[in-house]
Formats: structure tokens, sequence, C-alpha cells
């Protein structure tokens, strides 16, 4: 199986979501060693917004190539300004191509990337839960649920640490439990 493992934070050693996703690729390896794994550091190796050129030539898209290869993604994706980063953002918009991860029908859209197993590590500053006063402005989670599933991939698990903006101690605690969690992470049978 392949395994693409995309980084977008822009904190380097300081990230949260760089410790998670690494958790969560230990994780999948130490289970089957066997996974290949590729890395894209997003935030190292910025992609270039899309232009007209690239949405209209998927054959030399090669970061539409790698994902419709991959078997599983992992992401990490802290929120910047109630959204993902917009190097992770070029990078999707360089894969939700139609005809090739979604399609139009009669019925409505069809996603056509269901196939693949998608695991997020999420880290945010505050709280953005259920019930919080700021959850109705949460565009990280509910965005990457939203664009994950038009492309049929409707279960993906996401391992999040959120509060880390608060103290340190929440901080400290709230990334432990992530990567705890982050270790337990196995492919479903
Ligand atoms: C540029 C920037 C913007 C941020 N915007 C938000 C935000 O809108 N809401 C929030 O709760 N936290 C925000 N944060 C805090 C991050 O979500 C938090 O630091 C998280 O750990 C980021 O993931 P990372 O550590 O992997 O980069 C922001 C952090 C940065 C650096």
């Amino acid at each position: 199986m392949k395994l693409l493992h995309l980084d977008s934070s822009i904190l380097g050693d300081n990230s949260a979501t760089r410790a998670i996703s690494a958790a969560i690729v230990s994780a999948l390896t130490g289970a089957d060693a066997s996974i290949e794994v590729t890395y894209r550091d997003l935030a190292a190796a910025p992609l270039p917004h899309l232009t007209l050129d690239v949405l209209g030539a998927p054959e030399n898209n090669a970061e539409l190539a790698e994902f419709l290869d991959t078997d599983i993604l992992v992401i990490g994706a802290g929120m910047y300004n109630f959204t993902i980063p917009t190097q992770l953002k070029a990078w999707i918009d360089r894969i939700a191509i139609a005809g090739k991860t979604f399609r139009y029908t009669a019925e409505g859209p069809e996603g056509l990337a269901g196939d693949k197993k998608v695991f997020v590590a999420l880290a945010r500053g505050g709280y953005y839960g259920e019930g919080q006063p700021a959850a109705a402005v949460e565009h990280a989670e509910s965005y990457l649920r939203a664009v994950l599933g038009f492309m049929g991939i409707t279960n993906p698990t996401f391992v999040l640490a959120e509060g880390l903006a608060i103290d340190a101690d929440t901080r400290e605690k709230a990334v432990a439990a992530a990567l705890a969690q982050a270790a337990t992470i196995a492919i479903p049978a």
C-alpha cells in the first residue's frame, strides 16, 4: 500500500500537527512495514496557486497523479485564520479535478476517490467544538470534511488537538492526548 504524508504547518519544530501527523504515519507503518511512504512538506516546498494551465491539463498534474495513486493519505493541518493553511489549499485545488476525483451527474456530484483512507492531524489555538461560541467559525475541519466528502472520502479520521493557544499546560495536555490517540490509529479491517 502507498501512503502520502502531507504537512502544511509554517511553525517548523514548534508545529503540533507535524508531530501528530508523524505519529499517525508511525502507527500505520509500525503495524504494516510494507507501506510505502511519500512525504511532502507543503510549507517548505509550497505549490503555486492553481492556474488555468494546471486545471486544464490533468495529465501534467503531478499532485493529482500522486493522490490518485495513493491508498492512504495523512494530512497535517493547523487552523490558520479559521481555516486550513493556504499551502494545503493550493494542494487541494490541484487534486479536486472534475472527471478525476469527482464528476457531475444528472443526480448531482459523485466522488471518485472514495477508495482512499484519510487521516487528518488537526490543531487549533482555541475551541471550536459543538456548543462553543466559536463553533460557527470553524472552517478547517468542516471544510476538509466537505471537500474530502465531495471526492467520495466520506469517513476521514480526525485526530484533534485544540486550545493550544490558551496556555503552555493546556497545550501540553492537548498535544499529549492527540499523540496518544495517534499511536492507536489503524487501518479499519
Ligand atoms: C498564522 C496563524 C493563524 C492562526 N489562526 C488561528 C485561528 O484562526 N484560530 C485558532 O484557534 N488558532 C489559530 N492559530 C493557532 C493555530 O491553530 C495553532 O498554533 C496550531 O497549533 C497550528 O498548527 P501547527 O502548530 O501545526 O502549525 C493560528 C496560528 C497561526 C500561526
